[in-house]
């Protein structure tokens, strides 16, 4: 499965009760498993690339795993100095929050990616947990993965982040809870927030005032997790972005997380004029309900404020963007250009060749919108834009190649997207 190629539609309706399972949830909640002595029972875990990296990980460092297909349990008598390598394939998140809750284990980890991975910045981890005492190192003087741990003794601290990163305020978090004393982290805008409430879920002692977040240490072990993973509100959107962009067209979205550090990019696409509303069904760790996403004439926005609450969207947003009235601007999301592709250049690139007129910037790009015209796109291996060019392709038709990326965080994607439009494999 090199390529696909995607036909038209005009229209469609549907609700859709499999939506992948929240990838960023899912990674934490085998994480945090292990930071319990009791049995952690995890349902509609994420089955994707990244996420079941994660949990072999967990497997290697000494956890005990029970999989009978629908409930993992997990428990464990904590960490313990693994046999191998550790594998994070593709995922930032596993790599950047492994780095935190190891660095204060017994013993001596290495942490590598596949060759995108490989390439991505760490220091923003690998630099403040340093600055507390974790013994880290890795290519690039400690910029670049393969990465070494050897665990160490943690510093309380008081540490102001410059960038809204919830993998390093999440690698702090974990690393503060094993630190000396009271530590305090600091960031510029509030970035999402799955490891706060759900460490706090289990009886951690974690205090958030504003965008300054005060965790006490461990004394004891924590309560087992017992949670189901709500669906991604990121993997959700690309249906949204379908309903959006589709001329009488409605669909609803069932069980998403409806945390408000999440649907930001939800939030965007009604400002643009989409009919959007939300079901509030439950609310344990995180509030949970069904979006509703209806066709409304598009215009342009500008976005430049709470980046980080959708910056994983932004790839599909900018879909929007070009289909919409008048001229979109996206501004202060630098931190695209070291997501799993330079999304700055990716988004940009792709969009030019639809024919659409795109202005990039260091930090975001102009679109203006018009006409959505076929064209072959390349991934660049990154799930996000070879997804959100296939939607594209509901508009417009469109080829899009080096599709394996998509199994990271979306397996049933294409089976989902064949309820829309037909596909076919070359
Ligand atoms: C994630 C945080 C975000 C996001 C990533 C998942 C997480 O990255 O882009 O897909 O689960 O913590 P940053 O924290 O680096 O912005």
């Amino acid at each position: 499965m090199s390529k696909v190629t995607v036909l038209p539609i005009k229209s469609f309706s549907l609700n859709i009760s499999e939506i992948a399972p929240d990838k960023s949830i899912s990674h934490r909640s085998v994480m945090f498993s292990m930071l319990s002595s009791g049995v952690s029972e995890i349902e509609n875990f994420l089955r994707a690339e990244d996420t079941l990296n994660s949990l072999e990980i967990i497997k290697n460092i000494g956890a005990k795993v029970e999989d009978d297909g629908k409930t993992i349990k997990i428990s464990s008598n904590g960490i313990e100095e693994p046999f191998e390598i550790l594998d994070c394939g593709n995922s930032g998140t596993g790599m950047r929050l492994f780095c935190g809750l190891l660095s204060s284990a017994n013993g001596h980890f290495i942490l590598t990616g596949d060759k995108y991975l490989r390439k991505r910045p760490m220091k923003r981890v690998t630099s403040p947990l340093i600055s507390i005492g974790a013994k880290l190192d890795g290519r690039g003087n400690g910029e670049l993965a393969p990465l070494s741990i050897r665990g160490a003794s943690l510093k309380a601290f008081d540490y102001e982040s410059k960038i809204a990163s919830a993998q390093v305020k999440s690698a702090m978090i974990l690393a503060a809870l094993r630190a000396d004393g009271t530590c305090t982290y600091r960031e510029p805008e509030l970035s999402r927030d799955h490891t706060e409430r759900m460490l706090k879920g289990m009886g951690a002692n974690i205090k958030v005032e504003g965008l300054k977040t005060i965790i006490t240490p461990l004394r004891n072990s924590l309560s087992p997790l017992k949670i189901r993973v709500p669906a991604d509100p990121s993997s959700a959107f690309f249906f949204a972005v379908a309903a959006a962009i589709l001329p009488d067209s409605y669909i609803v979205l069932e069980g998403v997380t409806l945390n408000p550090t999440r649907i930001e990019a939800f939030k965007a696409l009604k400002r643009m004029g989409a009919d959007i509303s939300y079901e509030l069904m439950d609310d344990k760790y995180e509030p949970v309900g069904n979006i509703h996403v209806k066709y409304a004439p598009l215009h342009g926005i500008v976005i430049e404020k709470n980046i980080s609450w959708l910056i994983d969207e932004l790839p599909a947003l900018s879909i929007v963007m070009a289909c919409a009235e008048g001229e979109s601007l996206v501004k202060n999301a630098q931190e695209l250009r070291v997501k799993e592709s330079d999304r700055i250049s990716t988004v940009v690139e792709g969009l030019r060749a639809c024919g659409i007129e795109v202005d990039e910037y260091k930090d975001g790009y102009k679109i203006i919108g018009a006409e959505l015209k076929k064209a072959e796109i390349d991934s660049d291996g990154d799930h996000r834009i070879a997804m959100s060019f296939i939607i594209a392709g509901l508009k417009c038709g469109m080829e899009v190649t080096d599709l394996e990326c998509i199994n990271t965080s979306f397996p049933n994607f294409f089976e989902l997207i064949q309820k829309i439009t037909q596909v076919k494999f070359l």
